[in-house]
C-alpha cells in the first residue's frame, strides 16, 4: 500500500538517514548479526509488530529485523519519545511506521492498532512496556464478553477503551483472531515484563514470551548505563540548570536507580535515595548515597526524579511542600510515578515542548518534565546507540528464537540462554577495544567451566 505510515515530515529522512549511519558505527551487536544472518534470513515469513521507542536506535534495529527476512511495522510506545527523523527513514524504506513525537494519547492507540494491519495478520510481537501485547488481550477479554480493566492510568483507561471499541465494531473478532495467530512475544522493559509474569501467574498468557530485560546485557547495561548518560541529559535539555551542587532525590535504587544517580552525582549533584528494599537501600548507601524518607527532604531539594515503575510515589502533598522551581521528573516506564492528574487544575503555563511550569496553591512553582513520562526519552533522545546495540542484539536474538524455535516453548516467560548473553557482550568489545583474557584448560577446569563459556553460573547476580 502506498504511503502507509503516519510520520511528522518524510522529509527529514535525508537528516535521519545521516544519523543512521553514525549509529550503526556504535550499533556493533546488530551489524553483526546482520553479517552473520544477512544471507540465511531466519525471519523469513515473520510479521512482526513492533511497539518501542521510534527512536534513531530502533530504526537501526527495524533495519536489522527486515535484513533478517521480517515484515515489520512499527509504532512508538510512548507519545513523546519518537524522533520525527528516524520515523521517517523509516517510512521512506517501504516498512510502515506509525509515530510522531507529541502524538495525543487517542493517536498512540490508533497507531498502535495500525501496526497491527498486515495483510495476513502480525505473527510476532516485539514489545516495549506491554501495550502492544495488552492492546490484543483486553480485546480478546472484551470479545468474550469479560471486564477490561488495568491499564495505567484513568485516563488511558478510558481512551483504549474507546480503541478497543472502535476495533470491535469495524472487525468483529479480529482481537480473539488475533491473539491466535501470535507466535510469541520478547518484551523489552521491567514494567513490561512484570505484565507478563502476571499474566503467567494468572493462567493468562496466551503465547510464549522471552524476557529481554532479564538478559544481564540489557538490564545491567542498558537500565544502568544508559540511564547515567541519558538521564542528566534529559534534565540539561529540558531546564539548563546548573547541576553541580543541587540536591537530588532518585527515588528507586534499582538498575534504573543505580545508573540515575549515578548520572546525577556524575554531574555533580548531591544525591539522595529512597528505597522500599532493605537491599537496595543497604546498596545506596554503602555506595555513597544517603538513603532518606521523601517526607524529610521534599522541602529542601532542588530535582526529583522516580524511578521504581511502580504508581503514586510523587503525591500531590509531596508536590506542595516543594520549594518554588523543583524539578520534577520520572524515567520510569509510565507516567503514574508522579500524580501528574492530580495537578489538572493548577496554573500551568508551557515552557516549550514537553516543560511545563506549574503554580502550586501556596505560590511556589514547580518544573515538570514530559507531563511525567520518561523524560531522558522525552526531554532528550534516550540512550546512546553502544548500550541500545547491547538491548537490541538481545531483542532480534529472542525474535529468531521465538520465529524458528517456536514449539520448543509453552506459554511461559523465558530468558535468554546465557551463551547468547554472553556472545552479546562479546560482539561489544572490540568497539571499545577491550581485550579478553582466555582460561587455559586446566584453570576452566578448575573454576568448573568451559574455556569458552559459560563462565557463570545461572544463579550468578553480576
Ligand atoms: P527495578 O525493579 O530494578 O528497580 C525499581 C526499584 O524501585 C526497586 O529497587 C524497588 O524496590 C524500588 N521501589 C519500588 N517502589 C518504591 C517506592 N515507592 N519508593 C522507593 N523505591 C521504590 O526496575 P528497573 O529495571 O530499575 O526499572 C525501573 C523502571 O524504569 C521500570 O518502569 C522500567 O520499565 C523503566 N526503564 C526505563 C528506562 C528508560 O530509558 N527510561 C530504561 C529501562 C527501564
Amino acid at each position: 500500500m502506498a504511503n502507509d505510515y503516519i510520520v511528522k515530515d518524510i522529509n527529514l529522512a535525508a537528516y535521519g538517514r545521516k544519523e543512521l549511519d553514525i549509529a550503526e558505527t556504535e550499533m556493533p551487536g546488530l551489524m553483526a548479526l546482520r553479517d552473520e544472518y544477512g544471507e540465511s534470513k531466519p525471519l523469513k515469513g515473520a510479521r512482526i509488530v513492533g511497539s518501542l521507542h521510534m527512536t534513531v536506535q530502533t530504526a537501526v534495529l527495524i533495519e536489522t529485523l527486515v535484513a533478517l527476512g521480517a515484515d515489520v511495522r512499527w509504532a512508538s510506545c510512548n507519545i513523546f519519545s519518537t524522533q520525527d527523523h528516524a520515523a521517517a527513514v523509516i517510512a521512506e524504506s517501504g516498512v510502515p511506521v506509525f509515530a510522531i513525537k507529541g502524538q495525543s494519547l487517542e493517536e498512540h492507540w490508533d497507531y498502535l492498532d495500525k501496526s497491527f494491519m498486515f495483510e495476513e495478520g502480525p505473527n510476532l510481537i516485539l514489545d516495549d512496556g506491554g501495550d502492544a501485547t495488552l492492546y490484543i488481550l483486553l480485546g480478546a477479554r472484551a470479545e468474550a464478553g469479560e471486564d477490561i480493566i488495568a491499564v495505567p492510568t484513568s485516563e488511558e483507561e478510558e481512551v483504549i477503551k474507546a480503541q478497543i471499541k472502535k476495533r470491535m465494531e469495524a472487525s468483529p473478532g479480529w482481537f480473539t483472531k488475533m491473539r491466535d495467530q501470535i507466535k510469541g512475544v520478547s518484551e523489552e522493559t521491567t514494567t513490561g515484563v512484570h505484565r507478563l509474569y502476571d499474566l503467567k501467574k494468572q493462567g493468562q498468557l496466551p503465547f510464549p514470551a522471552i524476557n529481554v530485560n532479564d538478559s544481564v546485557t540489557k538490564s545491567k547495561f542498558d537500565n544502568k548505563y544508559g540511564c547515567k548518560e541519558s538521564l542528566v541529559d534529559g534534565i540539561r535539555r529540558a531546564t539548563d540548570t546548573m547541576m553541580a551542587g543541587k540536591v537530588a532525590v532518585v527515588m528507586g535504587y534499582g538498575d534504573v536507580g543505580k545508573g540515575s544517580a549515578a548520572s546525577l552525582a556524575g554531574a555533580g549533584a548531591r544525591v539522595k535515595v529512597t528505597e522500599v528494599d532493605p537491599i537496595c537501600a543497604l546498596q545506596a548507601a554503602m555506595d555513597g548515597f544517603e538513603v532518606v524518607l521523601l517526607e524529610d527532604v521534599v522541602g529542601t531539594a532542588d530535582i526529583f526524579i522516580t524511578t521504581t515503575g511502580n504508581k503514586d510515589v510523587i503525591r500531590i502533598e509531596h508536590m506542595r511542600e516543594m520549594k518554588d522551581m523543583a524539578i520534577v521528573g520520572n524515567i520510569g516506564h509510565f507516567d503514574n510515578e508522579i500524580q501528574v492528574a492530580s495537578l489538572k487544575n493548577h496554573k500551568w503555563t508551557n515552557v516549550k515542548e514537553q516543560v511545563d511550569m506549574i503554580e502550586m496553591p501556596n505560590g511556589n512553582r514547580l518544573i515538570l518534565l514530559s507531563e511525567g513520562r520518561l523524560l531522558n526519552l522525552g526531554n532528550a533522545t534516550g540512550h546512546p546507540s553502544f548500550v541500545m546495540s547491547a538491548s537490541f542484539t538481545n531483542q532480534v536474538l529472542a525474535q529468531i528464537e521465538l520465529w524458528e524455535n517456536t514449539d520448543k516453548y509453552t506459554n511461559d516467560v523465558y530468558i535468554l540462554p546465557k551463551h547468547l548473553d554472553e556472545k552479546v557482550a562479546r560482539l561489544h568489545l572490540d568497539r571499545i577495544g577491550v581485550k579478553l583474557s582466555k582460561l587455559d584448560p586446566e584453570q576452566a577446569s578448575y573454576i568448573g567451566v568451559s574455556p569458552d563459556g559459560p563462565f557463570k553460573p545461572e544463579h550468578y547476580r553480576y
